[in-house]
């Protein structure tokens, strides 16, 4: 309570000591003397005061019904209620995938500094797609140093408390049985047919523009492990080679896992461009392209293009062209 209000208060006791003998109240309880006493912000102070403390028993009534309501909240935000919190219900119909998708960082030193910032922001992107995927990967994150590791003390402290990530210093050939590994690179002649649960699927964390090109490919075949491409030339007519960002490949696997379907899955991460096709739907796209000619913007030269299949809305996650950089 402020000077004034204690003051106020005091001098209201003493004039309603005064009043008792006065017998001089006015009918809002204020002795004539006291009000005489008292400056007209002490008064309005002890108003308020004494207002304060008339409602202190509504104040609780009320605090109890807010308490109520709220249990009563909880109830129906239960499974089985309708509910109407979306956060919440979203959250309970996460299913775990025990897939590992390892993003191995190995490649630090090939990398300038532009691109190991790049390939940072690339890996935030599959955190995130990860924490709110319906069937969440078991995401490892191995051989982190060196360059990469000081961009992200420098630029994002809160890394170190990421949940549900496995980030380790050492290579994925300590950190996963070798059976289990199956290295995710274009140069494979292996076209992934469907996703293996017990398999640790590896993309190499590497912004080159194809500066270094077979890379990966070499390295799975000298460590002795299973590789693999995505089936994109089935499913994507390219009109450039077929290497995507590790955000990318990350959120198509994801995305695989939801829907059942490499198709779509392609087509709900891959940013569409105009004039390009889906396979078996040529045809179309060439009237389509001819028509928008004049929209037409340069490609991309590492992105793939695509025509969604038809009569889908294509709802792409992409949001800018620094994420599509490989
Ligand atoms: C930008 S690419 C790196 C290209 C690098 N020159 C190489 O040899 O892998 C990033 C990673 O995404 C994965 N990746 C990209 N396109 C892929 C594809 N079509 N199929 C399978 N994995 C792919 C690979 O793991 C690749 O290492």
């Amino acid at each position: 309570m402020s000077d004034d209000a204690t003051k106020a208060m005091s001098l209201e006791e003493s004039n309603t000591k005064k009043s008792d003998t006065a017998h001089d109240s006015s009918p809002n309880g204020e002795t004539q003397e006291g009000n005489q006493t008292l400056s007209k912000r002490q008064r309005k102070k002890l108003l308020k005061h004494q207002k304060w403390e008339e409602e202190r028993d509504l104040r609780k009534q009320k605090r109890k019904e807010r308490k109520q309501q709220r249990r009563l909240d909880r109830v129906s935000d239960e499974p089985g209620e309708g509910t109407t919190n979306s956060r919440k219900r979203l959250r309970r119909e996460v299913t775990p995938s025990s897939l590992r998708l390892v993003v191995d960082c190995s490649f630090d030193e090939l990398m300038l500094i532009k691109d190991v910032r790049k390939l940072h922001r690339q890996i935030q992107r599959c955190y995130a797609e990860n924490r709110r995927a319906p069937h969440p990967v078991q995401f490892y994150l191995t051989s982190l140093g060196g360059q990469l590791k000081q961009n992200m003390d420098d630029h994002d402290k809160g890394w170190v408390n990421w949940k549900d990530i496995t980030i380790k210093t050492e290579h994925y050939i300590e950190v996963v049985g070798k059976e289990e590994l199956v290295y995710l690179t274009s140069d494979s002649p292996n076209v992934l047919a469907e996703l293996d649960p017990t398999k640790a699927y590896v993309i190499g964390g590497l912004v080159d523009h194809n500066h270094h090109k077979g890379i990966t490919f070499e390295r799975a075949k000298e460590l002795g492990i299973e590789h693999a491409q995505l089936p994109l030339s089935s499913f994507v007519k390219m009109n450039s080679r077929k290497v995507l960002a590790v955000n990318h490949v990350f959120e198509i696997m994801l995305a695989y896992l939801e829907k059942g379907n490499w198709r779509e899955a392609f087509f709900t991460v891959l940013p569409p461009r105009k004039g390009a096709v889906a396979v078996g739907q040529e045809d179309q796209a060439s009237q389509d392209s001819d028509s928008d000619a004049s929209e037409h913007h340069a490609q991309d030269s590492t992105t793939p293009t695509m025509a969604p299949p038809e009569g889908n809305h294509v709802e792409t996650s992409h949001t800018s062209k620094e994420e599509e950089e490989t």
